[in-house]
């Protein structure tokens, strides 16, 4: 063996034995490379060209050694124990799954979790708005026709983010499912947001295409859930759906979290994955095929989401931003809602989680909240602006929140208060790629009527009351 070694003998048909073909054609790529490059530099080739042939020779060899070591390295010994008590097949799937996760970001988000976000207050200024109701007839008419002329033209796409858990409501289901107590029968949150569509057909003429993103926990429920119920008499062909990044659940002691099929349990990374998962899934190639120019992102539980706001589209054109956005008041100081900004001369939309006290309770001289411009996930791109956000790197937040998980005993846990962190990425983290935005402050009773928690503010009952009042019905 020595021998046949030393000179580069049966080398090939000993390496390819340890490894997958396409490994194996890189490999010989790379002893070949080695070899040109030694020779031109006076160097022995034959030595190159061995030392390129073993150069990924470990990579394959044991693939479980290897998962092993980085849970140890990373302090996940309660996955080794679980890896050593599957059967082959489910250890594989396991396997598979350790090697695709990046343990070091994974890391760095749970160390993050314990770090206190600070801004400089000295770079933060209030970003200016229009308010809806005071606009002028003139004004108005300006950007409605601006506006529709858009939709019109078969220009205008909506992209509703369905991706989301919904760990605070607890509907066992997308949030999308979810019926809403109104008209006496009810109406399922996506048959409200269908009702806009088919608003807009009427006015405008258009079919709008729809593009909806799941997660791949919620995707299949989601599918069955349209298709039972005929896309609420909306056109199927005009109707995409389309599955979101994930990343892994983290326990309080920086433990990953085992779900019932006995994986890592992972989550959708947050609604900030909309845009690079626009691209990934081919929508956004889909969308500029259609002709689209401008794209709508909202969210799928706001009862009162306006999805093709002319104004607010006319206005964006009018201002000549690549991105706009209704707010509404903030109801209170206190509020768990983000507000807009400008932080370092960029637009920028600060979490409830992250803005200090002091600057939540700030007021201007008028006495309103000088941060008081509520971020309702009602936002407009142009289709340039969404190429451009789908490239870059959205950071990502970490949320307190429930989670359930299998114990070492195989037992699963579900917790009743929150016991984990969700990474996510937030859609209005990518606003700060532009230098403007335009801000069409709307009216809570009119734009916002969110299904958020399971009781109290934010409810099916506060959304029930809101949309009734608004529809009077
Ligand atoms: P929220 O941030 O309110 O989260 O979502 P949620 O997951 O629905 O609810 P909780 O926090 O677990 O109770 C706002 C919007 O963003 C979508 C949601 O579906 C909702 O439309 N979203 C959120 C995604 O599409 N993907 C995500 O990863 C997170």
């Amino acid at each position: 063996y020595t021998y046949a070694f030393q000179n580069g003998l049966y080398l090939e048909n000993f390496v390819s034995g340890y490894m997958s073909e396409k490994r194996f054609k890189h490999t010989c790529s790379v002893a070949k490379l080695a070899r040109e490059f030694a020779v031109a530099n006076g160097i022995d080739g034959k030595k190159a060209y061995i030392a390129g042939m073993l150069h990924d020779i470990a990579k394959e060899m044991d693939k479980k050694q290897e998962a092993i070591d980085i849970l140890k390295e990373y302090d996940q010994e309660h996955i080794i124990r679980l890896l050593e008590k599957l059967d082959s097949k489910k250890q594989e799937e396991l396997i598979e799954q350790i090697q695709k996760i990046d343990f070091h970001q994974m890391l760095e988000l749970y160390n993050n979790t314990k770090r206190k976000i600070e801004f400089k207050e000295s770079k933060i200024e209030p970003l200016k708005y229009l308010d809806k109701a005071k606009l002028t007839e003139q004004q108005h008419e300006k950007f409605d026709k601006l506006g529709a002329k858009v939709v019109e033209n078969g220009q205008y796409a909506v992209v509703t983010m369905a991706g989301g858990q919904g760990t605070r409501l607890g509907h066992p289901g997308p949030k999308g499912t979810f019926k809403l107590d109104v008209y006496g029968k009810g109406k399922y949150l996506f048959e409200i947001l269908v009702d806009n569509l088919k608003e807009a057909k009427q006015k405008y003429g258009v079919t709008i295409p729809w593009y909806i993103m799941t997660s791949k926990e919620n995707h299949d429920e989601t599918v069955d859930f349209l298709e039972k119920n005929n896309y609420f008499g909306y056109d199927k062909k005009y109707v995409t759906i389309f599955t979101q990044s994930e990343l892994p659940l983290i326990d309080e002691q920086g433990k990953l979290l085992i779900g019932k099929d006995l994986k890592i349990k992972e989550a959708s990374d947050g609604n900030g994955g909309t845009y690079s998962s626009l691209r990934a899934s081919g929508c956004l190639a889909d969308m500029k095929k259609r002709g689209i120019k401008w794209v709508f992102i909202g969210s799928v539980d706001n009862a009162l989401l306006k999805m093709v706001d002319v104004t607010l589209l006319g206005m964006a054109i009018d201002q000549n931003v690549q991105i706009a956005s209704k707010s509404v008041v903030k109801a209170n100081p206190h509020e768990k809602v983000g507000v807009f900004c400008k932080m370092n001369g960029h637009p920028k939309v600060i979490e409830y989680t992250e803005l200090p006290e002091k600057m939540a309770e700030e007021v201007d001289e008028n006495g309103e909240l000088k941060y008081g411009e509520s971020h309702i996930m009602c936002n407009l791109y142009t289709i340039d602006a969404i190429e451009k956000i789908s490239k870059e790197i959205l950071m990502y937040h970490s949320a307190h929140k429930k989670n359930s998980y299998i114990d070492e005993n195989g037992k699963e846990v579900v917790p009743t208060e929150p016991n984990s962190y969700k990474f996510e990425s937030f859609i209005f983290d990518a606003f700060e790629f532009f230098d403007d935005i335009a801000i069409l402050r709307g009216k809570r009773e009119d734009d916002f009527a969110p299904v958020k928690n399971k009781e109290g503010v934010d409810s099916p009952k506060t959304a029930k009351e809101l949309y009734e009042k608004f529809w009077n019905c």
